[in-house]
């Protein structure tokens, strides 16, 4: 299939709205990642996204909206606290999961009874939502396991020829996924960490805030054997993800420390002929932004090895760290 290539034009972005309303696949930029993106309420067309990514079908998605009264069509049951944290938060990275209305198909939720909903802060995406007239599902516009897409080059380089179009916009300037907060329960809790921490959510809440305790496990054995046990709720979070094709190590500890460590590893694989990239970062901000475009960039020049320093556990850190040892498979290195 020909992949037709939009600009950021208001003109280009109503084709784009048009493909999506008949049923087809655009690629859009959002402020976290680039999303792939189909009519949310047409079965056939969320069964494309499936087969464009090579997703397996029980991973739900995420659904965009443009305006805060699309809520209602998507859940019979929209609590203050929702409200509360749509007001602060959006347009803005923040998905909220709460229970599904009969009218979201369940190939649009992976088959649950909830729906995760977000409203993106780029005018390019809230433009294609409202143009097209539907709210639009949208995961990220990578192959699956691949890292998430943060420019337009990145989709086109894996998803050309498999998707109706894409909107060549401005790179995604948080660069990790937005924090997904299931508010369907008794208790709000953050299944998958992002640029608003839980700390954020629980002071405009004015009440304690979970983490999925999943999110806690950092122990490659632990993780293998609890795997079976665990049922993360947030399905994405149980499948190996944002994994670069080069062997990857995490060295964690003191800074210093994990300079000094990784340049004498650096040093032995480069004598035993492997090609290595190194990746380190002095904030969380930049770590979030640059982290999955370097593991394409590490990917496309054939890298053998990545080294990468971890950051600070703390806030957005904790987030980034989270990617991290994903694309890494956990492999850990304690200096
Ligand atoms: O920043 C983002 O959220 C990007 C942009 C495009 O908006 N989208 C994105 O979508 O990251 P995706 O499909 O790659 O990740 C969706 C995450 C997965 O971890 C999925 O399991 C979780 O949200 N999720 C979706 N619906 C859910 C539900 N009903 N209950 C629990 N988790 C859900
Ligand atoms: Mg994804």
């Amino acid at each position: 299939m020909e992949t037709k290539i939009f600009k950021s034009t208001k003109e280009d972005i109503e084709k784009a709205a048009d493909i999506i309303r008949g049923g087809g696949l655009i690629a859009f930029p959002t402020e976290t990642v680039y999303g792939l993106g189909a009519d949310a309420l047409n079965k056939a067309a969320v069964e494309k996204i499936y087969i464009a990514k090579g997703r397996p079908s029980d991973n739900p998605m995420i659904v965009h909206i443009s305006d805060i009264d699309d809520l209602e069509l998507l859940s019979p049951e929209i609590t203050e606290d929702m409200r509360v944290l749509a007001k602060e938060f959006w347009p803005g990275p923040l998905t909220m999961v709460m229970k599904k209305s009969p009218e979201v198909p369940y190939i649009t939720t992976g088959g649950l009874e909830t729906v995760a909903v977000r409203m993106p802060e780029y005018n390019t995406a809230l433009l294609l939502i409202e143009k097209a007239g539907c709210p639009i599902a949208a995961p990220s516009a990578n192959l699956s396991g691949r890292p998430s897409p943060t420019k337009g080059s990145h989709v086109l380089d894996d998803m050309k020829s498999r998707i109706d179009g894409i909107i060549m916009g401005e790179d995604s300037s948080v660069g990790i996924e937005s924090t997904v907060v299931d508010m369907s329960g008794d208790k709000p809790m953050v299944l998958r960490p992002g640029i608003i921490t839980p700390e954020e959510l629980s002071k405009v809440l004015n009440k304690k805030v979970f983490l999925d305790p999943a999110l806690l496990l950092e122990d490659k054995e632990e993780i293998e054997e609890r795997q079976s046990e665990i049922t993360p709720k947030s399905p994405g979070m149980k499948y190996r993800h944002y994994a670069p094709k080069a062997e990857m190590v995490v060295f964690q500890g003191e800074p210093s420390r994990v300079m000094e460590a990784i340049d004498i590893e650096k040093e032995r694989l480069e004598k035993n002929h492997k090609k290595v990239a190194v990746i380190l970062y002095d904030n969380s901000i930049q770590a979030a932004r640059e982290f999955f475009g370097e593991l394409r960039e590490a990917d496309k020049l054939g890298v053998d090895v990545i080294l990468a320093g971890g950051i600070e556990a703390e806030g957005l850190g904790f987030s980034v760290m989270n990617r991290m040892l994903k694309s890494a498979g956990y492999n850990v290195k304690k200096v």
